[in-house]
Parts: C-alpha cells; sequence; structure tokens
C-alpha cells in the first residue's frame, strides 16, 4: 500500500517509523515531513492545510491510505474532504475534530453523557465571567473555546490572574475568535496523564498511558510548553485506572460522539487528571499526541497499518505492548517557547544500544541536518524500568554537543 502521513514532527516521524517496519507498506509519503522523516519517505513540498493540493498528490500517487498528525487540517474538514475525492483517510471529520477545536463543545458533551470531567461555566460576556471568578475563588482555570497553539489555558494561581485572564481574551481578543467565547474551569488536583485510543465509530482500542512533561525547565518550572519529554506506560496509572477512563471516558465519548451524529474515527487523545475521585478529563484531542507518541508507538508490538485498517473494517486489532519502559526527552531551542533561532546545525547522535532519535524541527540544507523549530529532537530510550530508561536517555545526551539547544534534566521524575 502507498501511504501519506500529514505533518512535519516528531510525533509525525514517529508514526513513519512505525509504519516503515509494515511488510505491506511499499511507499511512504510526508507532507511536508522534516529532515528525520526523508530517512523514511519521500516529502513532498505541500503545507498540511493544502488540501486541494493533497488530494491531487493522493490521486495522482495512488495513495491508498492518509494519516493525519496536526489538528488544523483536521478542523479545516480534511478528512471530508479526502473522503469526498473517494480516498480512504484514517482522521476524524470536521464535525468529529470539534471536540479538540472547540473546548465548550467538549464539556457540553462531556455534561450530557457523564463524563468525569472539571466543573466549568462558560462565557462570551468579561463582566459575567468576573462576577463568577469573584464567587468561585482561585486557583481556577480560564481557557480560550477555540485552537490556540496550546497557549489559551490560564491555571491563575490567584484571582487577579483570573480577571487579567478574562481581559487578555475577551476584551483584548488576544486569541482573536479562538478566544470569543471561554471555559472557566474548577482547578483540579492530582497526577496527569494522557491516554490515546484508535477509534471508529463505537469502537475503542487504548494505548497504554503516558505522561508528558509540559512546563519548560527542571521542577516543572517555566512557561508551558508543548511537551518537554514523556514516558509510557505510567506505572501509577494502574490498569484498572486505564480501564475506568477507557469506560467512563473514552467509550462514552465515542458512543456520545455516535448519539450526537458525530460519528468519531481516529486517535482520541483524553488529558487526564488522576484526581482522588478519580480521573477527570483535563482536554480532549483528536489526533496522537506529540511528545506521547514518541514514547507509545515505539512500544507496539503490531503492524500500525494494519492496526489501522483493522479498526476502519470494525475489527479488533488485538493491540500488543512490548513489556519496556519508553522514555523521551525532547531537545529544544534555546529560547522556546519564546522566541528561538533556527537553521542551527545538528550535533551528529551516534546511534547506542536501546536508544532511538525522533526529528520534531528539522530540515536538510545542502545535505546538512539544521533545527527548524522550537521542539528539535526527541532522544528516547526503551529499557525494563524508567529508571533505566531515564539513565541510558540521560548516558546519550551527555555525549552530544548541545550548544544552542536545552533540555529538561527530570524527564520520568515526579514533577
Ligand atoms: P492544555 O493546554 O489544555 O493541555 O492545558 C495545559 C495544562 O494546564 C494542563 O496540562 C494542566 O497541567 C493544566 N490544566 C488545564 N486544565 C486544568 C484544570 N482544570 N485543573 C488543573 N490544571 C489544569
Ligand atoms: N502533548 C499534548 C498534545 O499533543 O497536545
Amino acid at each position: 500500500m502507498n501511504v501519506l502521513v500529514v505533518g512535519r514532527g516528531g510525533r509525525e516521524h514517529s508514526i513513519l517509523m512505525k509504519l516503515a517496519e509494515s511488510e505491506n507498506v511499499s511507499s511512504l509519503y510526508a507532507a511536508p515531513g522534516n529532515g528525520g522523516i526523508a530517512q523514511h519517505a519521500t516529502c513532498i513540498d505541500i503545507n498540511e492545510t493544502e488540501i486541494d493540493k493533497l488530494i491531487d498528490f493522493a490521486k495522482i500517487n495512488k495513495i491508498d491510505l492518509t494519516i493525519v498528525g496536526p489538528e488544523n487540517p483536521l478542523l479545516e474538514g480534511i478528512a471530508d474532504q479526502f473522503k469526498e475525492a473517494g480516498l480512504k483517510v484514517f482522521a476524524p471529520t470536521k464535525k468529529a475534530a470539534l471536540l479538540e477545536g472547540s473546548k465548550r463543545f467538549a464539556k457540553e458533551l462531556m455534561q450530557k453523557y457523564g463524563i468525569p470531567t472539571a466543573g466549568y461555566a462558560t462565557f462570551t460576556n468579561a463582566e459575567k465571567a468576573k462576577e463568577y471568578i469573584h464567587n468561585s475563588g482561585a486557583p481556577i482555570v480560564i481557557k480560550a473555546d477555540g485552537l490556540a497553539s496550546g497557549k489559551g489555558v490560564v491555571v491563575a494561581e490567584t484571582v487577579a490572574e483570573a480577571l487579567e485572564a478574562v481581559d487578555s481574551m475577551l476584551v483584548n481578543k488576544a486569541f482573536a475568535e479562538a478566544g470569543e467565547t471561554i471555559v472557566v474551569e474548577e482547578f483540579l488536583i492530582g497526577k496527569e496523564f494522557s491516554l490515546m485510543a484508535f477509534v471508529h465509530e463505537g469502537n475503542v482500542y487504548p494505548m497504554i498511558p503516558a505522561r508528558d512533561h509540559k512546563r519548560a525547565y527542571d521542577n516543572d518550572a517555566g512557561p508551558n510548553t508543548g511537551g518537554m519529554g514523556a514516558f509510557a506506560p505510567v506505572e501509577d496509572i494502574t490498569s484498572d485506572i486505564v480501564s475506568y477512563a477507557t469506560t467512563e471516558v473514552l467509550q462514552k465519548t465515542a458512543d456520545g460522539m455516535l448519539v450526537e451524529e458525530r460519528p468519531f474515527t481516529g486517535i482520541l487523545y483524553a488529558g487526564l487528571m488522576q484526581t482522588a475521585d478519580g480521573p477527570k478529563v483535563i482536554e480532549f484531542n483528536t489526533r496522537f499526541g506529540d511528545p506521547e507518541t514518541q514514547v507509545v508507538l515505539p512500544l507496539l508490538e503490531n503492524d500500525l497499518l494494519q492496526v489501522l485498517l483493522d479498526v476502519q473494517a470494525g475489527k479488533n486489532p488485538q493491540l500488543k505492548w512490548e513489556k519496556r519502559t519508553a522514555l523521551g526527552v525532547v531537545v529544544a531551542s534555546n529560547g522556546y517557547p519564546g522566541h528561538y533561532e533556527k537553521a542551527i546545525p545538528l550535533p551528529t547522535i551516534k546511534p547506542a544500544k536501546n536508544t532511538y532519535v525522533v526529528h520534531s524541527g528539522t530540515k536538510k540544507v545542502a545535505g546538512k541536518l539544521v533545527s527548524d523549530g522550537g521542539r528539535v529532537l526527541v532522544v528516547g530510550a526503551k529499557e525494563s524500568s524508567i529508571e533505566l530508561a531515564s539513565q541510558t536517555v540521560y548516558e546519550a545526551l551527555k555525549t552530544i554537543d548541545t550548544e544552542g539547544f536545552y533540555y529538561r534534566n527530570d524527564i520520568g521524575g515526579n514533577s
């Protein structure tokens, strides 16, 4: 089969590495891909949201299946348009991707179908939002309704901070239309984890749980980022917790989406907080997580292409997972998540036992690999324990010249 993966990050590189192992793949393409992806697939110069061009490419090159990495093309209707063009795609329709595209929609769905999540209220009026915040007190969480590249969430420690967030979103329109509605949410206490599943309509096949470290610096200091490292599985998230989250969150969501006439096909990602009352949803994504994918897919023993085909055909893919822990540390450009330089030459990383390297933001210029994003690489390891995996990754990182880049030293630790 000829397979096309849409995207350019570490998530897509991991998907492609896994697909490259499949016996049934004849040609692999990535649009637009990156410097690392080019080792496994033909990269084509089409951006993620140039849907017409992607459709033309898929037709001409007889693409049998397209997999979509990032959220933006999903919300622009890539799955709908591919299907209309008679092309097979593993991705949610625009109507189904609203689960990620609108936090208000997601909260209303959870409320309607009894899916555990933080208490909330939605507002378009700043004065009403402020009154609610005064009555509720802090800490409290303010979220822009729409997509805001991971920047639309403010966990306010004080009422003053929360009021400022309301002004920034509703009055100063910091996120334009994406922040015209806000969700004000109860602050949840607990440990976070991510649970992704392959979903087709009412069928839900969960992956192993992962934990992402979102803050930029050690000990969870510094600004929020797309994720600075991750590991899977997560010891404190027991199989009972995973079963509960599968039934009460993922299955109920898939079923609710069917009832709402928004049948879901694709990857359903629940960002969860393990609270004293059990797991509660923090957010939904309608795609693979980044960097979770870089530590979850390396442990999948099945042929990924076959899994996707089985799930879409209504068959149980019988997922099997390697009994090891994968841990990945993000190497980011100095300055990320703020301003950073691009085109810094990448260090050469010698392959070491049990390690792997995923490219997140790189490109090849005149035959040389250079940085091309905030998050540049993920250096990962698979070992028999999280301690060993962490040791292996950090030993590998020590041997690399990371001038111009930085990484957290405590991925896999308690923060
Ligand atoms: P998000 O961009 O939705 O992933 O949110 C960013 C981060 O904000 C999450 O990873 C959590 O650490 C935090 N967060 C979001 N919602 C809540 C909540 N209701 N209670 C506590 N922390 C939250
Ligand atoms: N790691 C969180 C996300 O992919 O949105």
